[in-house]
């Protein structure tokens, strides 16, 4: 598949047409931001490993019934994807409070919740990504109610599919993001799944595995990322 016009370029990421108009190749850069890109750093090879992960679990979850935007991986940084129209709501899900939700509530991160949280976000990074309830993304026409219900219903499967997959392989997963978008009438999951869009935490030790050893300053984060792969390509 040839790589067409470039048409878009994200913090992490960058997409292009195809011949095919219902395909777009991704392409996963080394940056690393935080704080809606306040923070910026090149990270050699960021891209590869995330583009290697972001295929694996997109696979699996592909085997397991979820409609993805995941066609085929292309190459080491590049990911051939179905072209979603995407939804500009971020559905965040959460197992274990940390980040944000630790500290919005005052609560100590690591606390376990008793129930999944869902959480909404709208993606617009100028305004810092601000949370939204089910009555905004109606009342504003992000989505209509039946597509919030199906990507709420998906966003849950996902996270018991992620959570039994990286359980096998020692990981705790604490919470994630999730992107959706309209292909064909149906609504596919799509943008990235990937240590950039997850809390990943060593179910042993406690040692972050995910960005926020970027976030937060604690070195060690491609090797953190590489340590995922190696897991994932564990045969389990
Ligand atoms: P938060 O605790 O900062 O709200 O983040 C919750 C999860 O969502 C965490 O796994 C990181 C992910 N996330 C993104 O992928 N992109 C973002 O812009 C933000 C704020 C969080
Ligand atoms: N993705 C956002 C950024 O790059 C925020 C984050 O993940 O911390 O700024």
């Amino acid at each position: 598949m040839q790589k067409g016009e470039f048409l878009y370029e994200g913090k992490a990421k960058r997409v292009y047409r195809t011949e095919d108009p219902t395909c777009y190749i991704v392409e996963y850069k080394d940056t690393a931001t935080a704080f809606d890109g306040l923070k910026k750093e090149d990270l050699a090879n960021k891209g590869v490993l995330n583009n290697n992960i972001a295929a694996l679990f997109f696979a699996m979850l592909q085997n397991e019934g979820i409609p993805t935007h995941f066609v085929k991986k292309l190459s080491e940084r590049e990911m051939l994807v179905r072209a979603l129209q995407i939804i500009p709501v971020e559905v965040i899900v959460r197992n274990i409070v940390a980040g944000s939700l630790a500290k919005r509530l005052g609560l100590p991160e690591g606390a376990p919740l008793k129930s999944t949280v869902l959480e909404f976000n709208l993606k617009n990074d100028a305004l810092h990504d601000p949370m939204l309830n089910q009555y905004h993304i109606q009342a504003l026409e992000l989505a209509t109610a039946r597509e919030l219900a199906r990507m709420e219903e998906l966003a849950l499967r996902v996270n018991e599919l992620l959570r039994g997959f990286l359980e096998k392989r020692d990981i705790i997963l604490v919470d994630f993001k999730l992107e959706f978008g309209r292909f064909g009438g149906e609504i596919l999951l799509g943008d990235e799944i990937s240590p950039d869009t997850c809390r990943f935490w060593d179910a042993g030790s406690g040692e972050k595995l995910d960005k926020d050893r970027f976030r937060r300053d604690l070195g060690g984060v491609t090797d953190a990322y590489a340590e995922v792969l190696r897991r994932l390509l564990e045969v389990k």
